[in-house]
């Protein structure tokens, strides 16, 4: 098990939210962290000067945008070394924002650029890292509920999370060529600034008493699943569904749904030529 007490660990989006409180629950549990988040940067020194207090671990702030390639990659691999001499090998790639589709293309593209691109680059660099480290270690990717359910009131968000469940169950083999595992948690709506301010506000556009408004996660709890996927060595391309009643790893039988069609289904008509 890849014990989180003296352990080093990177966490995208750190400033606020469900990163912040994860990185809280880390520190107390005796890791070193690099806090990374587009905030500013003697502001997130503060930040993690509060988080250090009273923890038997250390946070140290790294301002980066994570879509940016050589940035994330001198977070992700130079920071954890200057800072704590060594590679994370517990990395979480957790930054994420959410628009609505009639935003405008530049903003779904800058949003899947977040919640996509720096997900898939960000596993890559990690495992990278921690093969010429020589360490094995754990990727954790941020998806949500929106990546294992349709999301109407937003199209263009549920598709950059189902792209990251995707990802994140393909990775199987980084185990075996890497020594990395790759999970990912997929919370319910959570109480956060930014992207659970967001969806509270589009769920009441919807319907003043949506369903979905009724309990929400905490960031604490959300932090806990992260936890029990980093302890849990037998956890591999797994998708942890994080909701207030329950959490359980979505067990995922696609191919095996696939082969039973292929041999009860419907024959669909074919189409007509053209
Ligand atoms: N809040 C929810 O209801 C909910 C539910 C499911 C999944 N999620 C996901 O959880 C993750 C964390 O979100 P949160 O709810 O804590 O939201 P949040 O907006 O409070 O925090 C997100 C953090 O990511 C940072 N960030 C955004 N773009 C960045 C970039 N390019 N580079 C570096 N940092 C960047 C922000 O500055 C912010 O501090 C996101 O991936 C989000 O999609 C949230």
């Amino acid at each position: 098990m890849p014990a989180i007490q003296g352990s080093t660990a990177w966490v995208s989006g750190a400033a606020q939210g469900i990163g912040l409180a994860l990185s809280r629950e880390l520190v107390a549990k005796g890791a070193n962290v690099v806090m990374a988040d587009l905030m500013e940067q003697s502001k997130g020194q503060k930040l993690a000067a509060e988080v250090s207090q009273g923890g038997a671990g250390v946070a140290v702030y790294d301002q980066v945008d994570v879509t940016d390639s050589g940035s994330l990659h001198r977070s992700m691999v130079d920071k954890p070394k200057e800072a704590f001499g060594c590679c994370a090998f517990i990395v979480i790639n957790n930054a994420g924002i959410a628009v609505s589709d009639d935003a405008g293309e530049a903003k779904m593209k800058a949003m899947v650029d977040v919640n996509l691109m720096a997900v898939m680059r960000g596993t890559y660099v990690a495992a990278e890292a921690m093969r010429a480290a020589g360490q094995k270690g754990v990727v954790i990717n941020t998806a949500s509920m929106g990546g294992l359910l349709p999301l109407p009131e937003t199209p263009a968000y549920a598709a950059s999370k189902w792209a990251v469940v995707g990802f994140t169950l393909s990775c199987r083999p980084l185990k075996k060529s890497h020594g990395v595992r790759v999970n990912c948690v997929c919370p319910a709506m959570t109480q956060t600034p930014a992207v659970g301010a967001f969806f509270e506000s589009k769920f009441k556009e919807a319907d003043a008493n949506h369903p979905l408004l009724q309990d929400q996660l905490l960031p604490e709890v959300v932090a806990d699943a992260y936890i029990a996927l980093i302890e849990n060595e037998k956890l591999n391309s797994q998708a942890a569904a994080i909701m207030p009643q329950v959490s359980y790893l979505h067990n995922f039988d696609f191919v095996g749904v696939t082969m039973q069609g292929m041999k009860d289904g419907v024959k669909l008509p074919r189409r007509a030529k053209l």
